[in-house]
């Protein structure tokens, strides 16, 4: 990954391949954020730089240390006093570090004035712009290999802002790798692998349930989801216990490493795409895993419910009961009532089947809080576009869960639960049917489906994020095409906020 330092001195003295300053879009052209770089950016105007969000224009670096100058647009200038100008600004700064290192990628050292704007928005733009994922494709220029911030004072704080930053830019990479993998590389076992040797590295206990343990402990939605594979499902638990920690915090992942449908399979167009399927497992332990390099007092147990949905001899069908877990036959100490059936009526509603399961167990832990994160609905996509989550649950968790995620950059808005939308999965067969008769407001439905496993008294959000988790179209500010890395960023925020409570 790109490295990074800071320096207080001049920006202008400094050598390296380029030097980035920032320019807003003003009806006359652009204006330098900062008035030391005016005269930059007017050299750059004539060049073509409009200060246009995302757009990046490069002059030769007369008069300045460095080769070149990037001249990076920040939009327009937010209104100064609307409420939430200061999350807007650090967004427009984040996406333009982004498109600057992205068009950097091939330099070796870069300075960049970005960061007097707003240096923990400056440090996620640049890493997280400069990402590639090489695995199956050489990029024919490095990322930037190395960026220098130039900030007012060096200090503690500085310093920790820093820090904090690159591990939230760091853990989206880690969701991003994990998405970017093909699905015939990434299948549960391989997942729960993958997350299970970052966690011992990092020091936290972990539990996998394989196929035999996942059928000793009653977990019928799981195991449902994946009967159709050859590549048997995995519940992966991850624990971050630090000791001065007042909170328990749930967290708990769609992972789906491949959805085709199942018996109701989905059309040929874009099925590939269902390869990000499993983008909320992987912000699961993005997350928890986040949390711990963080130190954030709280105690952090994440899930991600892994299966693949495949059509096969072996395949759950239409028509089939399930049995969700809960009141393991072997037992947890607690002694909680059977799990739940479902009759299934579609086995493409399977993401819903296998979180179920997982909430339960979850649960068993005693949280006071469980944030969930899944691609679950194309509902979402439909309703919110493919920037925005839904964020449904407990009303005041998921308002705040919502703000933070229009802080952070990630995109958020708060939906409800009407209960008339619950009859819908009402079955004259099981506890519960898995698709509601009524066609409308698919994300809420899907809600109150998870709603049903959720434990009395546990604070709860539920993030869909189908659109958002994965970018199907080009590189845009500092999101790269393919795995998006949401909603990591607004998961660690809302632990950072729960912590401080
Ligand atoms: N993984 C999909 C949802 C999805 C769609 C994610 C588009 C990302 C982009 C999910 O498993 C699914 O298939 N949902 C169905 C539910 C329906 C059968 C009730 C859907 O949205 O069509
Ligand atoms: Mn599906
Ligand atoms: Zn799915």
């Amino acid at each position: 990954m790109t490295r990074l330092s800071l320096t207080t001195a001049d920006p202008l003295t400094l050598k390296a391949d380029a030097l980035v300053v920032g320019a807003y879009q003003a009806a006359d052209g652009p204006v330098a954020a900062d008035e030391r770089f005016a005269g930059l950016v007017a050299a750059a105007a004539l060049a073509g730089a409009t200060g246009k969000s995302g757009s990046v224009a490069t002059i030769p670096g007369a008069g300045v240390a460095a080769d070149r100058v990037v001249v990076a647009g920040l939009g327009k200038p937010t209104d100064a006093d609307s409420g939430s100008a200061v999350a807007e600004r650090a967004d427009q700064v984040r996406k333009a570090a982004g498109a600057a290192s992205r068009a950097l990628a091939g330099q070796s050292k870069v300075v960049s004035t970005l960061s007097l704007l707003d240096d923990a928005a400056a440090v996620e733009g640049h890493l997280l712009g400069a990402y590639v994922f090489e695995t199956y494709k050489k990029p024919g220029s490095a990322p930037v290999d190395a960026v220098v911030l130039t900030v007012p004072s060096a200090n503690k704080a500085a310093k920790q802002t820093v820090e904090q930053a690159t591990v939230a830019a760091e853990s989206v990479a880690f969701a991003r790798d994990l998405v970017n993998t093909a699905p015939n590389d990434l299948y549960p076992a391989e997942f729960a692998d993958r997350a299970a040797a970052a966690a011992r590295a990092a020091g936290l206990s972990v539990d996998v349930l394989d196929e035999k343990a996942l059928a000793k402990g009653g977990y019928g939605g799981i195991l449902g989801v994946g009967a159709g594979s050859s590549r048997p499902p995995r519940l992966v638990r991850i624990a971050y216990t630090p000791q001065r920690s007042k909170t328990t915090v749930a967290l708990v992942g769609k992972g789906i490493t491949f959805d085709t449908g199942g018996i109701s399979i989905k059309p040929g167009a874009k099925m590939d795409q269902m390869t990000s399927d499993m983008a909320g497992a992987a912000a699961a332990v993005a997350t928890v895993l986040g949390a711990a390099r963080l130190g954030l007092p709280v105690t952090v147990i994440a899930y991600a419910a892994l299966a693949e949905n495949m059509p096969s001899g072996t395949a759950y069908r239409p028509g089939d009961v399930l049995r969700h877990y809960g009141g393991a036959p072997t037992g947890r100490g607690k002694t909680a009532p059977l799990g739940k059936t479902v009759h299934v009526l579609n086995t493409d509603a399977e993401g819903r089947l296998v979180l179920a399961d997982a909430i339960v167990r979850a649960c068993e832990d005693d949280p006071q809080y469980l944030l969930e994160t899944s691609t679950l609905t194309g509902a979402q996509v439909v309703a919110l576009g493919k920037r925005t989550m839904g964020v449904m649950g407990t009303p005041a968790l998921r308002d705040r869960v919502a703000e933070l995620a229009r802080e952070v950059g990630e995109g958020g808005w708060a939906m409800p639960l009407p209960d008339h939308l619950r009859e819908g999965l009402d079955s004259p067969l099981a506890d519960l049917q898995n698709i509601s008769g009524e066609p409308a407001g698919g994300m809420l439905v899907a809600g109150h489906y998870l709603a049903e496993f959720v434990a009395d008294g546990v604070t709860w959000a539920h993030l869909d994020v189908a659109g958002p988790a994965f970018n199907d179209g080009k590189a845009y500010g500092y999101t790269a095409p393919g795995g998006t890395g949401v909603p990591v960023r607004t998961l660690l925020a809302t632990l950072a906020d729960l912590a401080g409570r």
